[in-house]
């Protein structure tokens, strides 16, 4: 595939470098394309020795072969890392004073942008207001990832790491040219499994890994969304492009969802919640008494599917729950899908090595419209892009 790196100009231009080794390796052909100002930290010839093309930041090289319009037009991909909040401003007014400005004009492939700057920078209401012209617009813009920036503080405004980056752009890229379709749409995504604590040692749990759940919220990042993560009790790394809120019990996952899904326009609750916790948290360490056991009383736990598609639903959202069930798949399903008001239901076989922790998945897919969809056992992120191509269709 042809892919064009813009490249602006801000300290992890460096980590560009890896991105562009790491997708030549994969044998698609590179053109970089820096802005004038990003060659004070990477220049051009390090971009020519990586890419194996000749590298300019100018309209005015070149000019019998047209460069600025022949780029764009041949390109199946324009990645621009790092995106500067300039950088995002000048595309959003469709400025081209540059080679790079010129070739997103021309170009009709997904461009995807990777914005790496300071929390402040990434916060004022001219760059959110940028990004939301430019996701608007069909463009794939990623959450930068949080964490420590060049000098001493931190936030988020990180570029993600080049491995990260090389796998959204191959999910890109694994779309074969269809538009980014949830490009200016916020989803919400739970994870993991929540802990319930009984002292300040132990906890009732699940064996939710989150794995799921990431996949979920990464198929929504590279389609384009704006996604926020809610990640319960999960060990694995952020995915590139995606907002992560950790959390540890139900009523802590209950109250970072409850906000996030009224801003929201897809909710979809992978993680898996406790029905139960137990009633009284000891401060101190149960001990054993050496007599019969002490028995722990449960409360119940709201169940937030069920709230969030039911009283607090906003109009015109889609609601996703997923069900594990060790037996009576659709049987169970259909109970699930009717008790809970969500749009689908996404109901898999899990125990005896099944669904938890794996990395592939099965499901059954039951809508409230009476649609069903058989997803044969396959990576979890083809599970994935299902689920959001049966959302995609209810959100328009
Ligand atoms: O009833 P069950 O726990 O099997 O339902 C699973 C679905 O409901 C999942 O989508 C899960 O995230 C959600 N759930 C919830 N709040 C609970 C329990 C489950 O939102 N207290």
């Amino acid at each position: 595939m042809r892919i064009v790196i813009g490249v602006g100009a801000g300290i992890a231009a460096y980590k560009v470098c890896d991105l562009v080794r790491r997708l030549s390796e994969s044998g698609h052909e590179i053109r970089v394309i820096p802005t004038p100002e990003s060659v004070r930290f990477v220049g051009t010839a390090t971009w020519e020795a990586l890419s194996g093309h000749p590298v300019s930041t100018s309209p005015w090289d070149d000019v019998p072969s047209v460069p600025h319009v022949r780029i764009g037009q041949q390109a199946d991909l324009i990645v621009v890392a790092p995106a500067t909040a300039d950088l995002l401003a000048r595309s959003a007014a469709g400025l081209a004073p540059d080679l790079l400005g010129n070739v997103l004009l021309t170009a009709r492939c997904p461009v995807l942008f990777a914005p790496a700057m300071h929390t402040e920078m990434w916060l004022h209401p001219a760059t959110v207001a940028n990004v939301a012209t430019l996701r608007a617009r069909g463009a794939i813009v990623l959450e930068p990832a949080s964490g420590r920036l060049t000098g001493s503080d931190s936030g988020p405004g990180r570029l993600p790491e080049p491995a990260e980056l090389a796998a959204v752009v191959a999910r890109v890229l694994a779309r074969g040219g269809l538009p980014p379709d949830l490009a200016g749409r916020r989803v919400v995504v739970s994870a993991g499994g929540t802990r319930e604590e009984i002292d300040p040692v132990r906890f009732i749990g699940n064996w939710s890994s989150g794995r799921q759940g990431y996949a979920v919220a990464a198929a929504a990042a590279a389609r384009g969304a704006d996604v926020t993560l809610v990640a319960a009790n999960t060990a694995l790394p952020d995915p590139a492009g995606v907002r992560v809120v950790r959390v540890t019990s139900a009523a802590d996952l209950r109250e970072a969802m409850l906000p996030l899904a009224q801003a929201a326009d897809a909710v979809v609750m992978a993680a898996a919640v406790a029905d139960y916790r137990p009633a009284v948290r000891s401060a101190a360490k149960l001990k054993k008494t050496g007599g019969a056991p002490a028995p722990i009383s449960l409360a119940e736990n709201p169940d937030i599917l069920r709230e969030l598609a039911g009283p607090l639903r906003r109009p015109g959202q889609v609601i996703v729950g997923f069900g594990a069930e060790t037996s009576d798949l659709l049987a169970n399903g259909a109970a699930k899908l009717a008790a809970k008001g969500c749009d689908l239901l996404v109901v898999n076989q899990v125990g005896d090595g099944l669904a938890f922790g794996t990395a592939d998945n099965a499901a059954e897919i039951l809508a409230a419209d009476g649609e069903r969809v058989s997803v044969p056992r396959g990576p979890k992120e083809n599970l994935a892009d299902v689920i959001w191509d049966l959302i995609a269709v209810r959100l328009t």
